[in-house]
């Protein structure tokens, strides 16, 4: 059967004189969102192994709030992170093993392959993407740069090694508009990529001229502010969270609007007994860990008679599993490879990443 694409048309960025134009490229998704079966006795043999070959190969596991729960489980309990994706890089730096499996979405792997060279970087597969980092492409976005020299040029993590490559900054959801505000107290105006929706909502945050790129998330574009409002009103109580990540109107709605770890401290620190969040499911694990006497409901994702194809989970982080987790350490496969001078150029910007949070804590 031939597989879904996605057709969204991207908008053009902001007018202005001399840009190119930024063309959506079509990509498929990836099948099915739900979780692998097992047969019996083979998650508990599988989980066992992997604990044993973390131990072995001196590997240790970063994983994604966003991933399945047994990988989460197995990173808490074998001495890895999880975390944002800020923290899944800064973690690479202070953990001794000399492997690092990246359980997650592709540049994921590449940052953490950017900031640590000398380690080994491994994935549970390379074939999960990021919808962001697709709309996005090198070839597309560096003329884009080119032609707006006087622009500071700020991207989201969730982009490839060439394009952070080609960036002055890279930055995450949790520290977006911190540095955005630095460089706005500086005089510099920027270019901001990819993500058109954490782009304007930064744009608002800040006041800064920001020219922005106009790819999305398929994940959090799909959360409707129609159908949370129905929601919010049958349950007054409850508060809302959401990643920026998500439509305008989604979160002007928002309680609190933050990065995913920024999310679970919310839901820990609010005294909300319920909470409506609007990014992908999988962090109800974390959340509900953080607080366990809490009750978290999702947000809609698709308003009346629509269809939703992301469903609040992220098909691409869906990709990582027992079977290819356990199969990755086995062999060894799937090792993300970064071109050195790429590499390089890619670490000046996402090095200022890690210095600015340094600095700020
Ligand atoms: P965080 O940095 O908040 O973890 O977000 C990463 C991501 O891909 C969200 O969709
Ligand atoms: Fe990319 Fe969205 Fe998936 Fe995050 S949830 S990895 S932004 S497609």
């Amino acid at each position: 059967m031939p597989q879904p694409r996605v057709t969204t048309a991207m908008k053009q960025p902001d007018a202005e004189p001399l840009a190119p134009i930024p063309v959506n490229p079509a990509y498929p998704l990836p099948g099915s969102i739900a979780r692998p079966e097992y047969g019996p006795g083979e998650r508990e043999a599988l989980i066992d192994e992997i604990r044993q070959l973390l131990r072995e190969k001196d590997a240790v596991l970063v994983a994604h709030y966003y991933t399945d729960e047994d990988l989460q489980m197995i990173a808490d309990e074998t001495g890895g992170t999880v975390a944002d994706s800020l923290e899944m890089a800064r973690f690479g730096n202070r953990h001794p093993a000399s492997t690092l499996v990246v359980a997650g979405v592709r540049f994921m792997g590449e940052t953490a392959k950017i900031l640590n060279p000398e380690k080994r970087v491994l994935m549970p597969t390379l074939e999960a993407e990021c919808s962001l980092d697709l709309g996005c492409p090198p070839e597309k976005f560096i003329p884009f740069c080119d032609a707006h020299p006087e622009r500071t040029v700020v991207v989201y993590a969730n982009t490839c090694a060439a394009v952070k490559a080609r960036a002055d900054w890279v930055v995450t959801s949790s520290i977006a508009v911190d540095v955005v505000n630095h460089l706005k107290d500086k005089g510099e105006k920027i270019l901001w990529a990819p993500d058109r929706y954490l782009g304007s909502y930064v744009k608002r945050v800040t006041g800064a001229d920001m020219l922005l790129w106009q790819a999305s998330c398929i994940v959090h574009e799909r959360f409707k502010a129609s159908a949370l409002q129905n929601l919010a009103e049958r349950y007054p109580d409850a508060a809302i969270l959401v990643h920026p990540e998500s439509p305008e109107a989604v979160i002007e709605m928002a309680d609190v609007v933050g990065s995913t770890t920024q999310l679970i401290k919310a839901a820990q620190r609010l005294p909300n007994q319920r909470f409506i969040v609007a990014t992908d499911n999988g962090i109800f694990y974390k959340m509900k860990q953080a607080a366990p006497d809490k009750v978290f409901m999702e947000a809609p994702s698709a308003g009346e008679g629509a269809t939703c194809e992301s469903c609040a989970h992220c098909p691409w982080m869906a990709m990582n599993h027992l079977r290819n987790l356990a199969e990755v350490l086995r062999n060894g496969d799937n090792e993300i490879h970064v071109p050195e001078d790429i590499r390089k150029q890619a670490l000046k910007s996402t090095q200022r990443m890690v210095d600015f949070v340094a600095e700020q804590r």
